[in-house]
């Protein structure tokens, strides 16, 4: 049998390819950048459709009492479900990055750690980002950023001794977005917790790719988008979990209307809402409500257990194909070999990685066209997206990036990048 037919093979067995036909497929196209912006579910276009039509265009502000007050907690609820805790710990809206500084803020006032922030570099930096600009609002020293002295994997042993060392709010991305490494939360969680610390977990690159579970491995915070695996489409709200018994002891920075108790007494007082929804600011963006829904529903038909054991196997097959064709023409691997310790995407880096990019992004007479993306300065991610990539692209990428190189085509590209690559 040939590697194709095989590939094929593997796709006529796959108990998850009939969610493929759920998403707009473009024809002779392979997309592998679902861990950057997910596919569009045909039901996410249905719905944004008919809101504009007949709750915008219709409706008007009877719609808020009809279906749009009631939407963010729905959401609320599927995420939760994901996710294994409970409705009235998720809380949907606003940017990861603004999640984020609202916990940190939150975390940063309140007495439950020491007034130190820390990371390693393996995180986003957006992360980092608003973790810096706390740091200095709080006047809390130095941030602690852990430099492994290289980008695959967290060495868990340097990890665990700073946050002994220096305990305070460790924030750290459950996959990172470079090298797909994917941390034991379970492990860390407890360790800061006997170590008088407090782990804030990005889950971005890991919610609909991997199984989490939020109660069992004893997360406090967690933040992170619906854009990616979640297939929310671009700029979809991002999702905030707070351990319920921590809840009322963390006060939101941002004290909109939607977070007071009872808005639409239009108090001139602000009294917090009970619980989660404490951490409501301004109006939900309903468009972007409406479009994330059908992802999140896609991932709960297919069952996100199942979602992991076909990104394992699909990161496995790709990997056997990158070993035994792709590593002796000068392609590295930048991801972890354990898939126990991987998310769903797998990082390549070669010296040539953006001119192949171009080459994959042209594709040619008879190679489909094939979208990975580009992190500087010479990653290359190919994501498995469970619900939509089928082994037999993976096999033609594959061949596709043995093809480039042999022939020496991708020398015809230029080295120049756009500003988003
Ligand atoms: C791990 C991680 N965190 C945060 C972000 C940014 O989130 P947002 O743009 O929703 O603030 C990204 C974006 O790719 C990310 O990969």
């Amino acid at each position: 049998m040939s590697e194709f037919q095989a590939a094929q093979a593997l796709d006529k067995k796959d108990p998850l390819a009939e969610f493929r036909t759920h998403f707009v497929l473009t024809p002779n196209e392979i997309y592998l950048d679902g861990n950057s912006l997910g596919k569009l579910p045909k039901a996410a276009q249905k719905a944004v459709q008919d809101t504009v039509a007949k709750q915008w265009g219709e409706r008007l502000i009877r719609s808020w009492n009809e279906a749009w007050l009631e939407l963010p907690s729905r959401l609320a609820e599927k995420y939760a479900k994901l996710l294994q805790v409970s409705k009235e710990e998720v809380i949907i809206g606003e940017s990861t990055s603004v999640r984020l500084y609202q916990v940190l803020h939150a975390l940063a006032k309140s007495d439950l750690s020491p007034k130190h922030l820390g990371t390693d570099n393996l995180n986003f930096p957006t992360d980092l980002y608003v973790m810096e600009g706390i740091a200095q609002d709080f006047s809390f020293g130095e941030m602690t950023q852990i430099d492994y002295g290289q980008e695959v994997e967290a060495d868990l042993e340097i990890l665990k001794t700073t946050i002994k060392e220096k305990p305070g709010i460790y924030c750290l991305s459950l996959v990172s977005y470079k090298s797909s490494y994917l941390y034991p939360m379970k492990v860390l969680n407890l360790w800061a917790e006997q170590h008088r610390s407090i782990l804030v977990w990005d889950l971005s690159h890991a919610v609909g790719a991997v199984t989490i579970d939020l109660k069992e491995t004893a997360t406090k915070i967690a933040v992170g988008c619906s854009y990616k695996y979640m297939n929310g489409g671009p700029g979809a709200p991002a999702f905030l979990f707070i351990q319920k018994a921590l809840q009322r002891k963390l006060a939101n920075p941002i004290q909109g209307w939607f977070g007071h108790k009872n808005p639409f007494a239009f108090e001139s007082d602000y009294h917090p809402n009970q619980g989660i929804d404490r951490f409501a600011s301004g109006t939900p963006p309903i468009l972007s409500l409406q479009a994330m829904e059908a992802g999140v529903d896609l991932a709960l038909k297919a069952g996100i257990k199942n979602i992991r054991k076909k990104s394992v196997l699909q990161s496995e097959f790709f990997l056997e194909g990158v070993r035994e064709k792709l590593l002796p023409l000068g392609y590295q691997l930048e991801s972890p070999t354990d898939p126990e310790c991987r998310g769903s995407h797998v990082t390549l880096s070669h010296p040539a990685s953006w001119q192949i990019c171009q080459g994959l992004l042209q594709g040619t007479s008879k190679d489909s066209k094939i979208i990975p993306d580009f992190r500087p300065p010479h990653f290359i991610r190919f994501a498995m997206t469970p619900l939509y990539t089928c082994f037999e692209e993976l096999q033609k990428v594959i061949f596709r990036l043995e093809s480039i190189v042999l022939t020496k085509e991708y020398q015809k590209f230029k080295t120049n990048k756009p500003r988003v690559t």
